[in-house]
C-alpha cells in the first residue's frame, strides 16, 4: 500500500511537472510572439532587426534576464511582470536558470606577479593602438610592425585561444601595446592580457558593454600609459594601464538610450567621443514619445575627464511635435547619431565623422552625413549630406500599429556605420567612407567634402552594404558587402579593391561558398584590415579570408566557428564575426569570433591569436 502510495506520489509529481514545464513553454512562446517577435523575427525578406530565436537559443537564462532587467531591452520588457520576464528567460534560451555553471576566470589563468611590475611609461615598438591604428582610420599595419607578408602569411596557426566568460559576443577591436593586449567586451568586463601567453595582468566590471576599441596614451607629468574607451551607458573611462585602477569617468549623454559604440581617439591631451543611442529600436512601444536624442561629438580633456566642448549633430534641441493617434507626444528634429570613431585631420585641424538616420521628422540635412569639427572649439566647418529625408524608426518594422511613428517605411537608411579614412594620395588629401547602399564614396577635404566619384560594390540593404569600416594601404580602398539574402547568392557578401584615384574597381571576389555548412551567412560586416600586400575580411559565419591586394585571390583562409580549448579554462566557441576586424602585431593576427547583435547567426566568446611559422 506505502509502495503504491508512493508510486502514485512520484507520477502525480512528475504530471504536474511536466503540465508546469509544457504552461511555461506555451506561455513563453506566447510572451515572445506578442511582445518580442516583431523585432526577433525575420520577415518578407527582411533580417530580424535584434538576434532571431536560433540565437537567443544559444544564451544563458541569467544572461536573457540580465538583458532584460539592466541591458538594452529594459524598456521592451518594462512592462513585463517579474514572472514573465522568468518565463521569456526560460523560454528564449531553452534552459532553466542555474543549469549552465557560472564561469569565473581561475586563478591559474592569471599572469606571474613579476609580470605585472614594471610600471608603463611610454608606447615603444611595434603596436596597434585604437580602432584605425592611425589617426587616419586607415586600418592599416605597416609592414615591419605587422611582420607578416603575402608570402608567409599561409603559415599562421592557432598560438591561443581566451574565453569571455559569460558573454556571447566577442569584443572590441583588440589593442596590442608593449606586449599587452586591451580588449573589452559586450558584457562590460575589460581585460589587459599577455599578448604573447594570454594570461590575465587584470579585469574589471564596467557599467555598460564595449563595442568598439581602446586607445592608450600618457597623462601627467610622468607620462603614466592610460586606457581610454567609451561603454554603452555613454561613460567614458580612464584606465590604469597597470592595475585596472579607473582613474575618472565622465558619463557624455543625459539621454537614457545613449551609448558610445565608435571608438573614442585620442590626440594631444584630448578624447573626441562619439555619441550614439538605441532609442531608434526602443519606438516600437506606441507610447513611446519618439524621440528626443541628438548625436554628438565631444572633446575630454585626458587629464582629468572635463568636457571642452561638446557639438550636436543637430542644432537644436528637439521640440513637441504633435501627437500620435493614441495622444503620445511626439518629439523632433532627432537622430543623426555617430556610430563611428571620428578621424583626425591634423593639416586642416578638423575632426570627421559619418552620421547615421533622422528618427522623427523634420528631417535634417546633418543625416547620413560626413560632417568636419573644428579640432580645438567643435564648430562645425562643413557637412556633405549623401542621402535627404532619411527619417525612420523600428515602429516602421510595426506599420499599421501606429503610422504616426514612422514617417517612412521606405526610408533609405543609408547610415555612415564607418569611420572616414583620411589617405594621402600621390600627395592629396582624400576622404572615403562606405554606406549602406554598399557605396564607396571619395570626398574632397579642401573643398567641403565635395564629392569625387562615389563606387558599388554591390548590393545593400538596412543590414547590408558596408557596415564597419573600410581599408586602404595608400594604393586602394578594400570594402566588404555585408548583403545577405539567401535566394541571391550570387548578391551576397564580396570583398572589392577600388582604386583610390578613379574609383574604378581594380578586383572584387565573391563571397566564400555555403556549400556543407550548417549555418552559412557569408556577408562581410566586420571592419576590414590591411597590411601591405594582404587584406583581411571576416564572415557574419565565422571565417577569416586573407586576401590578395593585388588580385583578390586567397593567401590563407581559417574557420573559427567551433569549440575551442581556452588558455583560461572557460568553454569558448567562435561563430558570427562583425563590428572589430582583425589586429596585427609582430607576426600575430588576433581576433575576437562570436556576435549576437545585428545579423548574426552564431554567438560566441572567444578571442583568438594566431602566429605566422618563422
Ligand atoms: C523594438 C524592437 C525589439 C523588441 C520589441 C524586442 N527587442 Fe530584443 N533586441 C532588439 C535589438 C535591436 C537587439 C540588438 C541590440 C544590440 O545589439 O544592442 C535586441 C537584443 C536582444 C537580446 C540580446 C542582447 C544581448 O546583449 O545579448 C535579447 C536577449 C533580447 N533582445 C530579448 C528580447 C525580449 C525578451 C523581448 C520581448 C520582451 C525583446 N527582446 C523585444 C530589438 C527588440
Amino acid at each position: 500500500m506505502k509502495h503504491q502510495a508512493g508510486l502514485l506520489w512520484s507520477m502525480t509529481v512528475i504530471i504536474l511537472v511536466i503540465s508546469i514545464e509544457t504552461h511555461a513553454q506555451q506561455d513563453g512562446a506566447a510572451l515572445f510572439e506578442t511582445y518580442c517577435a516583431i523585432c526577433h523575427e525575420a520577415s518578407g525578406g527582411d533580417q530580424a532587426l535584434g538576434p532571431e530565436l536560433s540565437v537567443l537559443r544559444q544564451m544563458t537564462p541569467e544572461h536573457i534576464l540580465d538583458v532584460m532587467d539592466n541591458g538594452v531591452m529594459q524598456s521592451q520588457a518594462r512592462e513585463r511582470t517579474r514572472t514573465q520576464r522568468y518565463i521569456l528567460a526560460e523560454y528564449l534560451s531553452g534552459k532553466s536558470f542555474g543549469s549552465v555553471p557560472p564561469e569565473p576566470i581561475p586563478q591559474a589563468a592569471y599572469c606571474d606577479s613579476g609580470d605585472m611590475a614594471q610600471s608603463q611609461q611610454a608606447v615603444l615598438g611595434a603596436a596597434w593602438n585604437g580602432w584605425g591604428n592611425n589617426l587616419q582610420n586607415t586600418r592599416l599595419q605597416d609592414s615591419v610592425s605587422a611582420g607578416i607578408t603575402p608570402e608567409n602569411v599561409g603559415t599562421l596557426k592557432l598560438k591561443w585561444a581566451f574565453g569571455y566568460p559569460r558573454a556571447t559576443s566577442g569584443g572590441t577591436q583588440p589593442v596590442v601595446v608593449n606586449g599587452r593586449l586591451y580588449v573589452g567586451n559586450a558584457v562590460g568586463d575589460v581585460f589587459a592580457l599577455d599578448a604573447d601567453t594570454g594570461c590575465v595582468h587584470w579585469r574589471i566590471e564596467v557599467e555598460g558593454g564595449v563595442r568598439s576599441a581602446i586607445s592608450i596614451g600618457s597623462i601627467g607629468d610622468n607620462g603614466k600609459l592610460i586606457a581610454f574607451f567609451g561603454d554603452q551607458a555613454a561613460n567614458t573611462y580612464a584606465v590604469d594601464v597597470d592595475t585596472g585602477e579607473v582613474i575618472w569617468k565622465t558619463r557624455v549623454d543625459d539621454h537614457p538610450r545613449a551609448v558610445i559604440t565608435g571608438a573614442p581617439v585620442l590626440y594631444d591631451g584630448r578624447l573626441f567621443v562619439p555619441v550614439s543611442s538605441r532609442e531608434e529600436s526602443q519606438v516600437r512601444n506606441p507610447g513611446y514619445p519618439c524621440c528626443q536624442f541628438r548625436g554628438s561629438l565631444l572633446s575630454i580633456d585626458t587629464e582629468n575627464g572635463e568636457v571642452l566642448w561638446k557639438t550636436y549633430t543637430i542644432s537644436e534641441e528637439a521640440k513637441p511635435i504633435g501627437k500620435s493617434d493614441t495622444g503620445t507626444q511626439l518629439w523632433g528634429p532627432s537622430g543623426d547619431p555617430i556610430w563611428n570613431a571620428p578621424t583626425v585631420d591634423l593639416k586642416r585641424n578638423l575632426l570627421y565623422v559619418g552620421t547615421g538616420n533622422n528618427y522623427s521628422i523634420p528631417a535634417t540635412n546633418t543625416s547620413d552625413a560626413i560632417i568636419a569639427f573644428d579640432i580645438d572649439t567643435g564648430e562645425i566647418r562643413w557637412v556633405k549630406q549623401v542621402a535627404a529625408d532619411d527619417v525612420w524608426n523600428s515602429s516602421c518594422r510595426a506599420m499599421g500599429e501606429n503610422p504616426y511613428l514612422c514617417p517612412d517605411v521606405d526610408a533609405p537608411d543609408t547610415d555612415f556605420g564607418n569611420s572616414p579614412l583620411l589617405v594621402d594620395v600621390n600627395g592629396r588629401d582624400i576622404l572615403y567612407a562606405g554606406n549602406k547602399l554598399g557605396l564607396v564614396y571619395a570626398f574632397d577635404p579642401d573643398d567641403e567634402g565635395n564629392i569625387l566619384w562615389t563606387e558599388s560594390i554591390g548590393k545593400g540593404a538596412t543590414s547590408g552594404g558596408i557596415m564597419w569600416g573600410l581599408a586602404s594601404d595608400g594604393e586602394k580602398v578594400y570594402a566588404g558587402n555585408n548583403y545577405f539574402n539567401t535566394s541571391e547568392p550570387e548578391s551576397t557578401g564580396g570583398v572589392s579593391a577600388i582604386d583610390l584615384v578613379s574609383g574604378n574597381t581594380v578586383w572584387s571576389v565573391p563571397a566564400l561558398s555555403c556549400d556543407g555548412r550548417d549555418k552559412c551567412k557569408p556577408s562581410h560586416a566586420s571592419a576590414l584590415t590591411a597590411i601591405p600586400g594582404v587584406v583581411f575580411a571576416l564572415t557574419m559565419d565565422g571565417r577569416i579570408r586573407a586576401l590578395s591586394t593585388a588580385d583578390g585571390s586567397t593567401l590563407w583562409e581559417y574557420d573559427t566557428a567551433r569549440d575551442f580549448e581556452t588558455v583560461n579554462s572557460v568553454k569558448a566557441n567562435g561563430g558570427s564575426m562583425s563590428n572589430a576586424g582583425v589586429t596585427i602585431v609582430d607576426g600575430v593576427v588576433y581576433v575576437n569570433s562570436g556576435y549576437s547583435h545585428h545579423g548574426a547567426i552564431i554567438p560566441g566568446n572567444v578571442l583568438l591569436a594566431f602566429e605566422i611559422q618563422r
